[in-house]
């Protein structure tokens, strides 16, 4: 006879199976047979976005392995000459988006990829932890490692043109110019920079808010802000030094800033398996101690307990708390003393007694937005990213509850962009795009165990 525990667990265990098949369900419609990428979701995402593929292909290892590859492939089709990889790769036409290629005009710039339109902005650089991820999640080791081995110079390449370009101090932090490379598009910590400049009334025609209800989006205002920096950059034809010199948008986000250093400490790890490369993690190991040291100088704020974003063209600390001021726990950046503190601030502020973790902004602001584009939803890549830093030091429990929000929320609402973070809401609280591919494949990683 079955024991109430045996068929508890295996109901618990049918769920998460059936739950795994609708993950692949998601990710295999989006994907592109025929140029090898997988869109974010149908109609509000019609290309290939940088930062997303790198979660994806993480997704796919778990089933098939030469997805991945052929996602991480498409991406580095499109790099530039010299390293840059943008945040869109046009592989294909679409009407259902807008700004497309003929808006951002990539060839503009010399070294721009003579093969893809792209756009000329990049976003947070995910292929190196990416790289170590399916490394370890595959069981062919030396199937993959060649894979590797034949791509981790470029994303090496990709690192080396930040350092050059977007460290103006040589201070091992790199800029972003746009709020789109920043990857949390619409935070309310750009609402700082926006009081800074003034951009022209722009027209134009939102195709995002044909596909998403308009109270989930951006304003039309925040476009002209978006548009105005595209075309400031492309009046100089994307190119690093004037944008260094006149964007007014030049900020030092410790998302990015954190991802880079992840993944550099990824590709020393990778080179270390490759053998016969002391010169490149040289390199990578002295980009390391500078970036590492300066990040917790200059990027964290001891009133707040966080760290925070740093507005380089302005010369001060943004000061406010969001999902991207917990993401250096995933780089190891923190010392025990600040991870602490960091781990304080999510339980008593983030979560509280009645929310999911973890929100994109501080829920205690005014400027906290439950249902706004990334003005305070739960996103599953930040609390995946959560998920890995918090176990990187001694804070399991935390761990769970993160990633047992992540999968609650999905199995609930279904396979959405984002999510309302608090737990009172009876309504639909998924929002965004629907079937959106990094929430199947982050899930697909959570549920591996
Ligand atoms: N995600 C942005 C958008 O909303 C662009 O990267 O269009």
């Amino acid at each position: 006879m079955l024991s109430l525990y045996t068929i508890f667990t295996s109901t618990i265990i049918m769920t998460q199976k059936d739950l795994k098949e609708q993950a692949k369900k998601v990710l295999n419609a989006n994907f592109n047979e025929d140029k090898g990428f997988t869109i974010p979701c149908e109609g509000l995402y019609p290309f290939q976005w940088n930062w997303d593929s790198g979660f994806i292909a993480i997704g796919y290892a778990h089933y098939d392995v030469n997805k991945a590859k052929r996602e991480i492939e498409a991406l580095l089709s499109a790099q530039w000459e010299n390293g840059f990889l943008p945040h869109i790769v046009f592989h294909n036409d679409s009407d259902t988006y807008f700004p497309g290629a003929d808006f951002h005009q990539s060839s503009l710039h010399p070294l721009a990829s003579k093969t893809h339109k792209t756009t000329g902005m990049t976003q947070p650089p995910v292929l190196g932890f990416v790289l170590k991820e399916i490394y370890d999640i595959v069981e062919d080791k030396a199937d993959m490692i060649s894979f590797i081995k034949h791509n981790i110079d470029k994303v090496f390449h990709n690192h080396a043109h930040f350092y050059t370009h977007r460290d103006p101090n040589k201070e091992g932090l790199v800029y972003i110019y746009h709020n789109w490379e920043s990857g949390t598009d619409n935070s309310p910590i750009w609402d700082d920079i926006w009081d800074t400049f003034t951009p022209p009334n722009y027209t134009f025609e939102r195709m995002d808010t044909t596909h998403v209800d308009a109270a989930q989006r951006p304003t039309n205002r925040e476009y002209d802000y978006y548009l105005n920096l595209i075309e400031i950059a492309k009046e100089y034809n994307y190119d690093d030094a004037k944008i260094t010199e006149l964007s007014p948008f030049l900020v030092q986000d410790p998302l990015f800033n954190a991802i880079l250093i992840k993944s550099n400490a990824a590709l020393i790890e990778l080179y270390e398996i490759i053998g016969d490369s002391k010169e490149k993690i040289d390199i990578l190991k002295a980009w390391q101690e500078k970036a590492i040291t300066r990040f917790n100088e200059k990027l964290y704020n001891e009133k707040l307990g966080g760290y925070v974003h740093y507005d380089l063209r302005n010369e001060k600390q943004i000061e406010f708390l969001s999902s991207s001021s917990f993401t250096p726990l995933f780089a190891q950046i923190p010392d025990n003393a600040r991870a602490e503190r960091l781990m304080k601030n999510l339980t008593n502020k983030f979560k509280g007694n009645d929310k999911f973790l973890c929100s994109s902004f501080d829920p205690d602001s005014d400027r906290f937005n439950p249902k706004k584009y990334w003005r305070g939803p739960i996103w599953i890549n930040l609390n995946w990213l959560l998920y890995k830093g918090l176990n990187n030091y001694k804070y399991k429990n935390l761990a769970e509850t993160v990633k047992e929000d992540s999968i609650t929320l999905i199995k609930r609402y279904g396979f959405y962009e984002y999510f309302d973070a608090r737990k009172s809401i009876t309504e639909n609280a998924g929002y965004g795009g629907n079937n959106f591919s990094w929430s199947a494949a982050l899930l697909l990683d959570l549920l591996k165990d």
